[in-house]
């Protein structure tokens, strides 16, 4: 048995390998699917030893195989290295995570040359599927059980010294991916990226960490389109769900998110870059116990456009500032003033409803570029219970027009300008197309 060792990644490429030599440990089942077990492979499962050699010697036979299953089984505990598995593959390979998937612990804090930039990183997978009834754990988010045993001392070092820290699972330009079932938990950072890829369904997941758990994440899109995230639950330190440049027709439906940052587009536009945005339903989402519910979030500086985004049926529950749109986002302390701006226009937030700890709505927009096209309708936020008055702010809407309608309550809260003769709003055409 090989032990962990925080050495190198270990990659799983389909194209060069020779069937023949591991044939006899895959298993035909019925309905034409091949079944090959990592256990086969030399696997342990007692979560000490490091599998990954297995995990990469089965996918690399799966992969050759049409509609075949690579098995975690149940009743094991699997420890992998950081390892990439790649395509391509023959059509519909699965990874059925039935047994515990466990990351190397403490790997946010490995010295920063070894540290990977995600732990399972799949690529170049067309028609791949993730399901069982397996935890994937990064044991990241509890420090206590290895060194540095000083939690704070951690966090300082991490904060000043160290830089990106890996996300647990990585999908990059993966097409036609679904992602069910599993539950992911204490991610060193995010726990679920998907990037430069499209066609990607995520239904019934279950991503837990603590509220505290620095730029954790939950599911995280970059360059991805075609993607339908539905009937899961979240919880995390950062993001809900994040959406970045390059993402179009994203549906999310009955999602759970508590604790955390809530359902978040962008930071869009940092040092000056261009931003696309399109086409985003957020529905019946219920958002509890976190910092935002619904936000817009862009960079100073930044171009380009979001555009076409609805957010209905939210409920949300002990939230800081239930709906925002800033335009001036900054997470670094200090930003210059830039008159340009990533263009906001056409989002709509249909029923609403909830409680708030701080201001219910906070629509800052670019005096160069105001969002426009913002809509409300049936929007009723109260403050919780047990907010003193002293730490609520008012409504704000600045630069932002549109128009509320429906039950707005209080009245306050639909502050949105209207667009009439008089004041249309003044933006310079655009030198790029989204
Ligand atoms: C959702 O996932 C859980 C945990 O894996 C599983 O027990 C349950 O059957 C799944 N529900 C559906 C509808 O697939
Ligand atoms: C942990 O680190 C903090 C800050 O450096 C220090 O104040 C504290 O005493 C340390 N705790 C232990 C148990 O070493
Ligand atoms: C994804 O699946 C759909 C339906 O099965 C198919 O039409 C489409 O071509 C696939 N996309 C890719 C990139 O393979
Ligand atoms: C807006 O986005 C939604 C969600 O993707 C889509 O269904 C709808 O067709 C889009 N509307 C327009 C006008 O593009
Ligand atoms: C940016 O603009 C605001 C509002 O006009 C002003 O209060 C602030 O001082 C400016 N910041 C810098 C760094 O110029």
């Amino acid at each position: 048995m090989r032990r962990f060792s925080p050495a190198g990644v270990l990659v799983a490429a389909g194209a060069m390998l020779t069937l023949c030599l591991a044939a006899p440990a895959a298993r035909s089942a019925g309905g034409g699917r091949t079944t090959v077990s990592v256990s086969s492979f030399g696997a342990v499962g007692n979560g000490v030893a490091d599998d990954s050699e297995a995990l990469v010697r089965a996918w690399r036979v799966a992969c050759r195989i049409p509609r075949a299953t690579v098995l975690l089984p149940s009743g094991h505990r699997f420890l992998f290295s950081p390892v990439t598995l790649q395509g391509p593959c023959n059509t519909k390979l699965t990874l059925q995570i039935d047994g515990d998937v466990l990351a190397p612990p403490g790997m946010g804090y490995w010295p920063r040359a070894r540290r990977p930039l995600q732990w399972l990183n799949f690529k170049w997978l067309n028609g791949f599927t993730i399901q069982g009834t397996g935890t994937v754990d990064g044991q990241s988010t509890s420090l206590t059980n290895h060194s540095p045993a000083n939690v704070s001392q951690v966090w300082n070092w991490h904060w000043y010294v160290s830089g990106v820290k890996p996300t647990l699972i990585r999908f990059y330009s993966s097409f036609n991916v679904s992602v069910r079932n599993i539950r992911v938990t204490n991610s060193p950072q995010c726990h679920l990226k998907f990037d430069s890829s499209g066609g990607i369904t995520v239904k019934n997941i279950t991503i837990s960490s603590p509220g505290d758990s620095l730029n954790t994440d939950g599911i995280h899109l970059q360059n991805t389109r075609d993607v339908d995230i539905r009937s899961s639950s979240i919880g995390c330190g950062d993001d809900c769900i994040s959406i970045q440049t390059g993402c179009s027709n994203v549906h999310m439906k009955n999602i759970n998110c508590n604790p955390g940052h809530g359902i978040s587009l962008g930071g869009l536009g940092k040092d000056n870059s261009l931003a696309c945005v399109s086409d985003v339903l957020a529905d019946h989402i219920n958002v509890e116990n976190a910092l935002y519910g619904v936000r817009i979030k862009t960079w100073q500086g930044g171009k380009g456009t979001v555009r076409n985004v609805t957010f209905s049926n939210v409920r949300v529950a002990n939230v800081a500032t239930p709906i925002a749109i800033d335009q001036f986002y900054c997470d670094a302390g200090r930003c210059g003033n830039r008159t340009d701006a990533v263009e906001i226009t056409g989002v709509a937030y249909r029923r609403v409803v909830g409680t708030y700890t701080y201001q219910p709505v906070h629509l800052a927009c670019s005096d160069a570029r105001p969002c426009t096209g913002v809509s409300m309708a049936d929007v009723r936020l109260s403050p919780a219970s047990g907010s003193a008055a002293g730490a609520l702010r008012r409504p704000l809407c600045w630069k932002s027009y549109g128009e509320a309608a429906g039950m707005i309550e209080p009245a306050a809260i639909g502050c949105l300008q209207r667009r009439d003769g008089f004041v249309t709003p003044f933006t310079e055409p655009f030198n790029y197309t989204c």
